[in-house]
């Protein structure tokens, strides 16, 4: 033990930072043994677009992974965002600017100066009302639950509001690189077919037919961390199911389902256009359609009946969930920002002012120490190998007994493309704007015992360093052109108060303790993209762009016909 200590510490004394390259350099990573489960990818890939943006999953039939993913593959709501595992704090609150940063000094670029604010919420992402699932209803995507009345923390008076994430939701994209999922790296590199653990013996294993038998065999698939994530949030009783949802269960009322029955689809997406219903809602397809085009017939076509109520591919439900999912975010890379294009050679793609924060980046900030290379991460398959890990570090964001992250308060070395699209930052969502970001690394941190050295910083050297990671953004993200167009969403953004601290109940039984909520509505896009581009959290606050001059300013009526 002590030997490895010594020698960890050798190691990152002389850990080099690594070279900044365009992004159309690195590949995405390759599942290997794909093909023994999967036997069209091009099917697969609509198949994990379709379950990605589908608010029939959740067990509302209205929360999709796309509800806390829909903007730059982040999230981009300002009501009922906030939560706390340890501490009180406002439920429903609508965030402003002056919430922000949640940790506020008499002078930023001095740690230790007076601290004239301090609180230890959480800018999460706003999930599910708590209720027990009782069934599903076969052909209808909201299920039966049971209102849970037992987090006190997400209610107003007798009235529920949704629970909020403790942490703040990462983007997607890109997110194919990263050998391990989560800001903690929970999700494991292995995907086992069921679980984020990786681990073989807490799956099943998926069922396959082999000569007229059913049986189960263990799934192990390496370069998979997207698959392992994948199968976490859509059991979770806080994000997207009531408690108790089994897999089974879930395959059972999604198989039957028209795929994204709710929403509309751009006849012109990159995807999903040729199966889009036009003038209307949803693809031609049942996801039982679009799983036998996508999978392996041993995964699904037996007869037999399992556990006394389940078909084959009901079983497998799990394994077709996490590797969709997997491959339509793979196809989220965003590879083509002025920072690329300048580092193709093209000279004129970056202003003198952005290629001085490109030099600070490397140099004074020390930023390519973890956030190098051509991902801005340490922590994926390509960077994280050799010498000297950077993946999760302690950067002293908060006290790491409020959340130890991976340990001892490290957390992931996140990638920072697209991020003036993608505040609040960190994962606690603490700063709103990319100046506090540059100030908080330039005063060394928040809490001590952390790895960032602070800097001397002046206000033009600031906005050189600001200019730069402008620059990291693809435009094919902010106008959402393919790969990043979608279909319709409609999100829930907070509850309507009568007045401040009393909710309005849900109009309708069964769920009397539930509050009536607001409802955003994210048009469907295709493949040209929107002619405005997204708003930043920035923009947000300050109600910039709600005049229609940026995408997603979250005052637009939601058009689906919620269940
Ligand atoms: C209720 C909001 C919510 C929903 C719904 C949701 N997520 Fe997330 N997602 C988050 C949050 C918060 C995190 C960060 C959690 C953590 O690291 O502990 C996250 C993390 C991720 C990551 C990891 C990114 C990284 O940097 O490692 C991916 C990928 C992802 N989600 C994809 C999905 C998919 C796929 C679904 C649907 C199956 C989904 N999410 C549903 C909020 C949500
Ligand atoms: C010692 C490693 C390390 C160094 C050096 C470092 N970072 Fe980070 N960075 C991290 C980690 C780890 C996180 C996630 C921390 C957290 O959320 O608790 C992070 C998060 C961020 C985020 C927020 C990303 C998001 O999606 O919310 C930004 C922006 C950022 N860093 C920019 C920079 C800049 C600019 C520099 C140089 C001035 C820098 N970092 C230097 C490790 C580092």
């Amino acid at each position: 033990m002590a030997r490895q200590a010594v020698l960890c510490l050798l190691v990152a004394a002389c850990v080099s930072a690594q070279a900044l390259r365009s992004l159309k350099t690195v590949a995405v990573p390759e599942t290997p043994g794909l093909d023994a489960y999967v036997r069209d990818r091009a099917a697969l890939i609509a198949l994990g677009k379709a379950f990605f943006w589908d608010m029939q999953a959740g067990s509302d039939g209205r929360t999709a992974c796309a509800s806390c993913h829909f903007h730059a593959g982040a999230d981009h709501r300002a009501q009922n965002q906030i939560s706390d595992p340890n501490n009180p704090f406002p439920a429903n609150l609508v965030l402003t600017a002056s919430v922000f940063p949640t940790r506020q000094l008499a002078d930023p670029e001095n740690r230790n100066s007076a601290v004239l604010r301090d609180s230890p919420m959480r800018l999460g992402s706003a999930g599910t009302f708590r209720r027990a699932f009782k069934d599903i209803v076969p052909g209808q995507a909201a299920e039966v639950g049971e209102e849970m009345l037992d987090h006190p923390e997400f209610m107003i008076g007798d009235l529920q509001v949704r629970r909020v994430t403790v942490r703040n939701s990462p983007s997607v994209i890109n997110a194919a690189y990263y050998v391990r999922g989560f800001w903690d790296g929970r999700a494991a590199r292995v995907f086992n077919g069921a679980t984020i653990s990786g681990i073989a013996g807490d799956a099943p294993g998926a069922m396959t037919l082999r000569d007229g038998v059913l049986a189960r065999e263990p799934v192990q698939l390496n370069n998979a961390s997207l698959a392992s994530q994948a199968v976490g949030p859509i059991l979770d009783p806080l994000e997207m199911s009531y408690a108790g949802r089994t897999w089974p269960k879930l395959g059972k009322k999604m198989l039957r389902l028209q795929a994204l029955a709710l929403q509309r689809v751009a006849p012109d997406d990159s995807v999903l256009g040729p199966m889009a219903v036009l003038d209307g809602r949803g693809l031609k397809m049942s996801y039982t359609g679009m799983v036998q085009t996508a999978f392996q017939p041993l995964l699904w076509e037996s007869n037999e009946i399992v556990e006394g109520e389940y078909s084959q591919a009901e079983m497998n439900f799990p394994l077709f969930w996490g590797l969709a999912l997997q491959a339509y975010q793979s196809t989220l890379i965003s590879n083509d920002s002025r920072l690329d294009r300048f580092l193709e050679g093209d000279a004129s793609a970056m202003t003198p002012e952005e290629q001085e924060g490109m030099r600070l980046f490397q140099t004074t900030g020390r930023c390519t120490v973890c956030h190098g290379g051509a991902e801005l991460s340490a922590a994926t398959i390509t960077n994280s190998v050799g010498r000297g890990n950077r993946a999760f570090q302690r950067t002293g964001v908060r006290d790491p007994g409020e959340d130890a992250g991976s340990g001892g308060g490290s957390f992931k070395s996140i990638g920072l493309r697209n991020i003036e699209l993608t505040g609040p930052y960190f994962h606690n969502g603490g700063q709103a704007t990319l100046e506090q970001v540059i100030d908080f690394y330039a005063r060394g941190g928040d809490f001590a015992n952390n790895a960032i050295r602070s800097f001397p910083v002046n206000s033009t050297q600031k906005a050189a360093l600001v200019a730069f990671l402008r620059a990291l953004t693809d435009d094919r993200v902010r106008y959402e052109r393919a790969p990043f167009d979608h279909p319709e969403l409609c999100v829930p953004a907070g509850s309507p108060e009568e007045k401040p601290g009393a909710l309005f109940a849900a109009p309708a039984p069964p769920f009397l303790r539930s509050s009536r909520e607001n409802w955003a509505g994210i048009g469907p896009v295709g493949a040209s993209g929107n002619k405005f581009p997204l708003q930043t959290f920035e923009e947000l606050l300050q109600g910039v762009g709600a005049d229609g001059s940026r995408a997603n300013a979250m005052n637009e009526a939601c058009t689906a016909p919620l269940p």
